[in-house]
């Protein structure tokens, strides 16, 4: 099979999809680019919160200082982001608006860490109303791992990710 090309393209404030973005880089083998804001957001929590719901009321497109590459040769695309109040941080739409001819006719494999929150219902159709981008859906970054990932992009699954087979037993009546 030949080898697919994938983009991860990711932001992270505190590191945890940061981490995430790397691990799964490295083992699905992508290209990985981190969206560096141009100005920093808050270290301090409610700060941030504030700079997020202010971003999130002005549907800012805050600017990404780092260098991201053009998607277009790549065969999938995927997003990852932490949870924001419920929704994406803006920046993950300043990277669609950037690319959007490209990303026109692609779908984008979404991922996103959280506080306990899980994957919000509403964030992936909300995200297509906002941005008009097509999405494959959204996966729980805090419960993400190589052998799902691989089946929803639909990569080669090697055997050494496949979960264990454990073999049936019979189970006894404990006395
Ligand atoms: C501004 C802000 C808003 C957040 N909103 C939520 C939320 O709505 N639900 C949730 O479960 N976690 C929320 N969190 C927690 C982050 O999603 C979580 O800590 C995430 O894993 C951090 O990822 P990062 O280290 O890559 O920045 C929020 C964090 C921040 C800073």
């Amino acid at each position: 099979m030949q080898r697919k090309k994938i983009l991860i393209v990711y932001f992270s404030r505190s590191g945890r999809t940061k981490a995430l973005a790397r691990n799964m880089g490295m083992v699905i083998g992508a290209d990985i680019c981190e969206l560096v804001p141009e100005k920093p957001y808050p270290s301090n929590y409610l700060s941030c919160i504030g700079a997020a719901l202010k971003e999130m009321k002005n549907n800012a497109r805050p600017k990404i200082q780092s260098e991201v590459p053009d998607p277009s040769g790549y065969d999938y695309v995927m997003a990852g982001f932490p949870v924001w109040c419920n929704v994406c941080p803006n920046i993950i739409y300043s990277f669609f608006d950037m690319y959007r001819e490209q990303l026109k006719d692609k779908k984008i494999y979404l991922f996103c860490t959280h506080g306990g929150s899980k994957v919000p219902k509403k964030i992936v159709s909300d995200m297509k109303r906002i941005s008009g981008m097509n999405f494959a859906g959204c996966m729980d970054g805090n419960e993400m791992n190589e052998y799902d990932t691989r089946a929803w992009l639909g990569l080669e699954i090697p055997d050494y990710v496949k979960p264990p087979v454990v073999p049936e037993t019979k189970s006894k009546k404990l006395r």
